[in-house]
This record gives structure tokens, C-alpha cells and sequence, in this order.
């Protein structure tokens, strides 16, 4: 259903955000806004503002940002229609009626869902009794508990041909409302309907309200022709916009900041047993773009878990190929590979839930799974293969829609690149026993940068740490600056600041010391010169020993979302923006010392867990700068003149 926009207008006028946020963040008022420790971020310091006049909340931890609607979105893993419907209800709205023949589809629906629940409830009940028994016992023989059967409300389909279709008439439905609930199979060539769900093991699929919209079937025995059968696509059911437990999942996977995704109803069951309830899985079909959506609106970045086999492998890269194009800045996917012929079930029976928990744990970043099916099996001992590679590299990032996250795949690409060439050397003599092939030679040369072929290993990292030290992955914290300048221009133009926030002011550390100088300067003239004089004080700086430095930070910003730094900007905006600049420079401040020190330890370990750490913290600081870039346009439209790490 389309909203009016003065609907969604009327509820947004009824409800404050601060009054919406404060039911979940605990809010302080300061000056126009409200702020508090962010819901989407561990954190001790707040950098989570609410601004009722301008009708959102910007998280600058990160980079959250939203108004009343995506606020309950993101918290409760609703839809938009959902949260709509949710927050009309606080602000005391009707939701608007709609037309009588949505009305009327609308309770066709209904029906259907009712039949639904009928032919579980029927499905459960035949678990339940006699006929359910060897049914029982293989659930039993698997390890799953009544309490986790009934939980996921399983049933079994009995052996009657017509048992469903008997007691649902008897319920009143006609044999056309059967056929499209996808519960009897019927049609012209066949000359009596029949149940579709007999002799197996019933796992209703459900919608996020938890209403039974399809049922998948587990066949009891071999003999079976297939192994699943599942409900067709119906007015309820659209396979490819469902997860199978996605309802309950939600909000495990809010309260835990993580989704896991495994192939099968068994996998999620076992899981959920196993205390994993922030399980869902696709229903028999690679994920969806559709079903990437709506894990995103569970977690920001959901775990695949695969088969450590090929055909898991391939599952993944599929995957790849579908997050791609949806990547966002915050936003990507996760990658655990079992071991090879296991699913999260057999896992879980055989190593139990603290293996699982560490496997998770170790999940792979999309980039890297990326990289390691391109490289996987590859030689590149001649130029032309060398270019032929990144020839496609190049074909892949161009998927990805966002600019921002493409140029910094690029630059991770093109760090993995020099790697490789750095180790990958031309194959000098005849190799020995395995024959030269391409593989052989591939599995015998370790260094693959990300661990290239298998996925299973850590990184090896060679002997390239001269060129890594030169290369972006290092280089760039020390030229992150611009913020620095922007913090002394805004207190050069506006040294009222100073009146209440000299301590603050006084405890910054920057990079530079010649801008630390410059900052001692002011303190001290604000000290000495009671109440201010502005102009002598600009005067004074300009004259003193600052003055170039002064110059310099007058000319070096640009950027149109910096304009609260101007000497034109009312006090409000300087308030605000000298808030959210201070709590970006204290974190970044914080990520450099974190880098320092990992620099420090790589140098002296060379170790495979001192360079991961290494590109963490590295990773951290341009997630941060895509915080600050995601501030109205920063940067956008200043080109990479204005990027802080161009
Ligand atoms: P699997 O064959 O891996 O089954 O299919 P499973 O879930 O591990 O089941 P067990 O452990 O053998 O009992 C994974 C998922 O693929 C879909 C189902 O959703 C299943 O859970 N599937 C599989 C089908 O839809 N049809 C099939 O014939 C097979
Ligand atoms: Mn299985």
C-alpha cells in the first residue's frame, strides 16, 4: 500500500523523534538537540543527536541517519509499511482506508491465511497423535527437542490423500481456496485433488507477524521421490522475499547486532536449539536481492554460512555477485565456510555451539572472498595474465553502485594486487613431481595476499613490508587534516567558543603540532583578554608567529557542508557542527593511536594477526571518514581535492 505523504507528514507533526527515540536511547537536552550513547554503535562517549525541528537523528559513530520511520525500522526490524502503520497508532492516527478493492483482496487474503492456520494447526495436531509417531522419532533421532518442535510449530502431513482436504472443507473452505493457498494439487489432468503435504515432516514458513504463509516437507524416508516439497508461490507466498524464520529472527538479531544465514530449515532449528535464535535461511534458492534487503534491515552485516565444498563455495560467489551492485557504505555480508560435507547442523552434533560461535567469529569480509575466487587456481607469471586479471577486477568493482564504497574496494584491490606481484614470481625452472600445471604451481606458492585459494587458511604474509609500509593501507591516517584545520578555523572565527568550552579546547590533540601551537595561542589570549575582543584577537593571530599556519587553514576548506565554520554562521550551526566535529576528531584521534601502535607491532612481528588488525584499524578510519563524508555531500562535490584521503 502507497502512503500520502501528508499521512506520514501528520504523523511526523504528532510525534517528536526525541519522543520516539527517547522509549529506546536515553536522551539529554542540549541546546536544540538531544543527544545520547548510539543504539547502532557500542560506545561510552554520545555521538547519537536528535533534532526535533529539522525531523531526524544522525548517529556520527555510524553513520546512521533517519527520521521517525526508519528509527523504528532499524530498531525493530520492521518494514516501512509496518513502522507506519506502528507509529500511527502511538500518534492516535486511522491508518487511511483503503480502496473497496483493495479492501476485498485484502480479505481474500485473510481467507487464505486463515486456511493456512487451519492446515497447520491440522499439521500439529497430526505430529502429535498416533499417526505422527515415526515422524516424532526422527526428530528425536536429529536432536530436536518437543519444546524446539513446537516452537517452530512442526507438524507431519499424514498418510491420508485427502486428510487436509476433508478437514478443511469441513472448515467451510472451497477446493478453489485449496488450490490457491498451494495446499491441495489439483487440475485438469487429474481427476481427483489431493493433499500436497503427505508422509512428511511439516516446517511452516511464516511472515514477519509470525502468520503461516507457506510450509515446506521434509520426506521420512529415502524412498521418497523428492526430498523437499515446498508450497508454491501464492498470493501469500513469494519464496523469494521470505526467509524461513525471519519473524522471530528479527529481533535476536537486533538485540545480538548480527544475522546469521544458513541453507536449510534444519540448520536454523539446530541453531535456534543451540542458542543461535538469530538464524534465518532462504527457502531452497540462492539469496535474493530482495532477501539481502531485508537481512540488512536485521543487521548491518549478515553472516553467510556455506559448505565448505564446492558447490558451497560457488554458493557464495553468487552471493558476491548479488550483494555487489547493493553494497553501502556499513553495509556488506559476512562469510563462514564449515567444513568440508557439513551444514551448521551436523557441525553443531559434532563440535557443538562454543566450535560454532568461533567459526563465526573468523567470518570472511565479502572483499575477501571476492579476491579469493579471482586469484583462486590463477597463475600470473606473465604480464599479459597479470593484466588480464585486473582487467576483470575492474569488470567486478564496476557492479558496485556506490561511489564511495567502489573507490575504496579499488584501493583495497589494488593493495592485494601489489602483493601478489610482489611474491608471485615467474616460475624459473621445471617444477617437480606435480608438473607444472597452473594449480600445482599455485598450491605450492603460499603468499596470496588475502590467502588467495583457500579460505580456511590465515593470511600469509611475506616479505613485502617495505612497500607496505609505503603503501595506502599505512600511509593514510597521517594525512587525515583537514578536520584538524577545520576545528582551529571555526574557533578563529568564532572565539566565543572559548567562553565555555576552554577545557575541551585545551585537552585536543592534533597531528600537528604547528596547529597544537596555534591552539595554545588562542587559549592564551582568550585567558588573558576578558571579556574578548574579537577583532584584536583575529588581529593578534595574524600578526603573530601563527600567521601562516592561520593563512593556511583560511584557504585549505572547501566544503560546502563545512560552512558552520564561516564567520557568517549563525551560533546555533556552530554549536552543531563544532559538536560533531569534536566527536569524529576524538575517535579518529583514538583510531590513530590504535594505529600507531599496530604499525608498531606489525613492524616488530610481521605476524598474519598483527597485519589483519592493522587493515581493522585502517579500515575503521575510512569507515569513519565515510561517516563524515555521508554529512550532506561532503566532499562530493569538491571532487577528490576535498577528500581527506585523496
Ligand atoms: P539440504 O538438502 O541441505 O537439506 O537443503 P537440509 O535442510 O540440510 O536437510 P537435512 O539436514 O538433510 O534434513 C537445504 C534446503 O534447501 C531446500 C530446503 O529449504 C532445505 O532446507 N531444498 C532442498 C528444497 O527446497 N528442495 C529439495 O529438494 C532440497
Ligand atoms: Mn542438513
Amino acid at each position: 500500500m502507497r502512503f500520502d505523504p501528508s499521512f506520514l507528514d501528520e504523523i511526523r507533526a504528532r510525534l517528536a523523534v526525541s519522543h520516539v527515540v527517547s522509549k529506546r536511547v536515553k536522551l539529554k537536552r542540549q541546546g536544540r538537540e538531544f543527544i545520547g550513547l548510539s543504539p547502532f554503535k557500542q560506545e561510552k562517549t554520545p555521538s547519537f543527536t536528535v533534532n526535533d525541528q529539522k525531523g531526524f537523528y544522525h548517529c556520527f559513530a555510524s553513520g546512521e541517519h533517519g527520521d521517525i520511520f526508519t528509527f523504528v525500522q532499524k530498531m525493530e526490524g520492521l518494514s516501512f509499511p509496518e513502522s507506519v502503520e506502528q507509529l500511527a497508532r502511538e500518534a492516535g492516527l486511522e491508518m487511511p482506508k483503503s480502496t473497496p478493492q483493495e479492501q476485498a483482496r485484502e480479505k481474500e487474503r485473510d481467507r487464505l491465511r486463515e486456511a493456512m492456520e487451519e492446515a497447520c494447526r491440522y499439521f500439529e495436531a497430526a505430529l502429535a497423535d498416533k499417526q505422527g509417531h515415526g515422524a516424532r522419532e526422527y526428530l528425536h533421532q536429529r536432536g530436536v527437542t518437543e519444546k524446539t518442535s513446537q516452537t517452530f510449530r512442526l507438524g507431519f502431513g499424514g498418510r491420508d490423500r485427502h486428510g487436509l482436504k476433508e478437514h478443511l472443507a469441513s472448515k467451510g473452505y472451497s477446493a478453489e481456496e485449496m488450490v490457491e493457498a498451494g495446499l491441495i494439487i489439483a487440475g485438469d489432468d487429474i481427476p481427483v485433488s489431493y493433499d500436497r503435504f503427505r508422509e512428511r515432516l511439516i516446517f511452516p514458513i511464516t511472515d514477519q507477524k509470525g502468520q503461516v504463509i507457506a510450509f515446506g516437507g521434509r520426506a521420512l524416508s529415502d524412498r521418497m521421490k523428492a526430498k523437499y516439497v515446498n508450497s508454491p508461490e501464492t498470493r501469500l507466498f513469494h519464496k523469494g522475499y521470505v526467509l524461513f524464520n525471519q519473524g522471530p529472527a528479527r529481533q535476536a538479531a537486533f538485540e545480538r547486532d548480527q544475522i546469521l544465514v544458513v541453507e536449510g530449515y534444519m540448520d536454523v532449528i539446530a541453531l535456534a536449539q543451540a542458542g543461535f535464535s538469530n538464524a534465518v535461511a532462504p527457502l531452497g534458492t540462492a539469496l535474493t536481492e530482495d532477501q539481502m534487503r531485508l537481512l540488512w534491515r536485521m543487521a548491518p552485516e549478515p553472516v553467510l554460512c556455506f559448505d565448505g565444498d564446492e558447490a558451497g563455495r560457488k554458493a557464495a560467489h553468487r552471493a558476491v555477485d548479488t550483494a555487489l551492485p547493493l553494497l553501502e557504505p556499513g553495509r556488506s555480508l559476512k562469510f563462514c565456510f564449515l567444513p568440508r560435507g557439513q551444514d551448521p547442523d551436523d557441525f553443531l552434533a559434532e563440535q557443538g555451539a562454543d566450535a560454532f560461535r568461533g567459526l563465526i567469529d573468523k567470518a570472511f569480509p565479502l572483499v575477501r572472498v571476492l579476491w579469493s575466487r579471482e586469484v583462486e587456481a590463477g597463475d600470473f607469471s606473465t604480464p599479459e595474465r597479470r593484466a588480464a586479471l585486473e582487467d576483470r577486477l575492474a569488470e567486478l568493482l564496476k557492479q558496485i553502485s556506490h561511489k564511495r564504497v567502489r573507490r575504496h574496494y579499488g584501493e583495497e584491490i589494488a593493495l592485494q594486487l601489489k602483493r601478489l606481484w610482489l611474491t608471485d614470481q615467474p616460475v624459473k625452472h621445471a617444477p617437480g613431481p606435480a608438473k607444472g600445471t597452473p594449480r600445482a604451481r599455485f598450491e605450492r606458492s603460499g603468499n596470496r595476499g588475502f590467502g588467495g585459494r583457500n579460505l580456511q587458511e590465515p593470511w600469509e604474509y611475506g616479505g613485502a613490508s617495505e612497500s607496505l609500509k609505503q603503501s595506502a593501507l599505512v600511509r593514510g591516517a597521517s594525512e587525515i587534516a583537514s578536520r584538524e584545520a577545520l576545528i582551529l578555523r571555526t574557533l578563529f572565527n568564532h572565539p566565543w567558543l572559548f567562553e565555555d568550552q576552554s577545557e575541551q579546547i585545551a585537552s585536543l590533540t592534533f597531528r600537528n603540532r604547528r596547529l597544537e601551537a596555534l591552539r595554545d595561542e588562542m587559549l592564551s589570549l582568550t585567558i588573558a583578554d576578558n571579556p574578548l575582543d574579537f577583532e584584536a584577537f583575529r588581529t593578534h593571530l595574524r600578526d603573530s608567529e601563527s600567521g601562516a599556519i592561520v593563512a593556511q587553514i583560511d584557504r585549505a576548506i572547501t566544503h560546502k557542508s563545512d560552512w558552520f565554520a564561516e564567520p557568517d554562521a549563525s551560533r546555533t550551526d556552530v554549536e552543531t557542527g563544532w559538536r560533531q566535529i569534536l566527536a569524529l576528531h576524538r575517535r579518529s584521534v583514538e583510531l590513530g593511536r590504535e594505529l600507531e601502535a599496530a604499525q608498531n607491532a606489525f613492524q616488530d612481528e610481521g605476524s598474519d594477526s598483527a597485519f589483519e588488525r592493522l587493515c581493522d584499524i585502517r579500515r575503521q578510519l575510512t569507515d569513519l571518514e565515510g561517516v563524515e563524508a555521508s554529512i550532506e555531500g561532503y566532499g562530493e562535490e569538491s571532487g577528490r581535492a576535498g577528500d581527506p584521503l585523496a
